[in-house]
């Protein structure tokens, strides 16, 4: 069973482990440069969760995949910008779409009004769901820097939110006792 749901800062070492899990070829394109086992610990290690919000995947427990949403009301009023990440085995089967849409909801609903994501150029994954959601892409230095305008939030985009954060804890739960269930049978 698949749960997707906002990761917990207290689940910080879940993600540091899915992001060590990316092979080479992603973690490159993820961060777009080389990033050694510590940088990518060092990485989580200084997420800021007063204005950084992770959306996962979980599959049987594991988060296998991950939209890290970055803002900063200061330096960056109004903006923000996300990365994201879907292990091997997972990619093309919608799971980056779902969290790049439900990221952009969670932004519109705190007023951010333009989301940034940076990608290679040859990133064709993430070239086909910037143009999907409507993303205004331009190359810069072999690298494609794209751009959500988003609406202000309105009453059916934080019902979304809310419903899905009710959704992600209900299924979160019902995994929970979906594996303790089969943990029985099995001993
Ligand atoms: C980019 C990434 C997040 C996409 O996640 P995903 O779950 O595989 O994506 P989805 O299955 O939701 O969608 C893939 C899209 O690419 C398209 N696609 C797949 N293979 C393609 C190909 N060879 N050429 C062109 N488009 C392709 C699909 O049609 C789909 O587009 P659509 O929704 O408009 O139909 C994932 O591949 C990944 O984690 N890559 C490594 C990290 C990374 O590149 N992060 C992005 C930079 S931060």
């Amino acid at each position: 069973m698949t749960v997707i749901r906002k990761i917990l800062p207290t689940e910080r070492s879940l993600y540091r482990a899915h992001l060590l899990r990316l092979d080479r070829a992603d973690r490159y394109a993820r961060f777009t440069g080389t990033l050694s086992d510590e940088s990518v610990a060092r990485h989580c290690a200084g997420l800021d969760w007063s204005r950084t919000i992770l959306i996962g995947a979980f599959l049987n427990g594991e988060l296998r995949a991950a939209v890290e949403l970055c803002s900063d009301r200061i330096l960056w009023p109004n903006e923000a910008e996300f990365g994201v990440s879907v292990e091997k085995e997972l990619q093309g089967q919608g799971i980056g779409s779902i969290l790049i849409r439900r990221a952009l909801t969670v932004a519109r609903n705190r007023s951010i009004g333009r989301v940034h994501i940076q990608c290679l150029a040859e990133n064709v994954r993430m070239r086909a769901l910037a143009r999907r959601f409507g993303g205004r892409a331009t190359l810069e230095c072999g690298e494609i820097a794209a751009s959500f305008d988003l609406p202000p939030p309105n009453q059916f985009s934080y019902a979304l939110e809310a419903l899905e954060d009710g959704a992600g804890a209900f299924n979160s739960l019902l995994a929970s006792f979906a594996s303790g269930a089969t943990d029985r049978v099995a001993a």
